[in-house]
C-alpha cells in the first residue's frame, strides 16, 4: 500500500503575498545594508520580504522549522 499522492495545491508555499504577480522576487542592494536584516523564508512575514517573526506563530501551528535568512554587515 502506497500513501494517496499529495496534490499540487497541498504544497503551496505562499498563501498570500504578492498572489497578482506570476512570481516573487526581491532584490536587496548589498550596498544598501547598513546592519544585520532579517528576511523571512516562511512566506508569512505582514512585512515581506523583511522578517517580523511570523515564522514563530507558523512554527508553533504547524511543526515547521523555518526562519529567517540573516544578511549581516562585515564591519571592517
Ligand atoms: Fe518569515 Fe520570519 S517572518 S521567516
Amino acid at each position: 500500500f502506497l500513501p494517496k499522492k499529495k496534490k499540487q495545491k497541498d504544497s503551496i508555499i505562499n498563501p498570500k503575498i504578492q498572489k497578482e504577480n506570476p512570481r516573487v522576487v526581491n532584490e536587496i542592494d548589498i550596498e544598501d545594508l547598513s546592519s544585520t536584516k532579517s528576511y523571512c523564508r516562511c512566506w508569512r512575514s505582514k512585512t515581506f520580504p523583511v522578517c517580523d517573526r511570523s515564522h514563530i506563530k507558523h512554527n508553533e501551528l504547524t511543526g515547521d522549522n523555518v526562519g529567517p535568512l540573516v544578511l549581516k554587515k562585515k564591519i571592517l
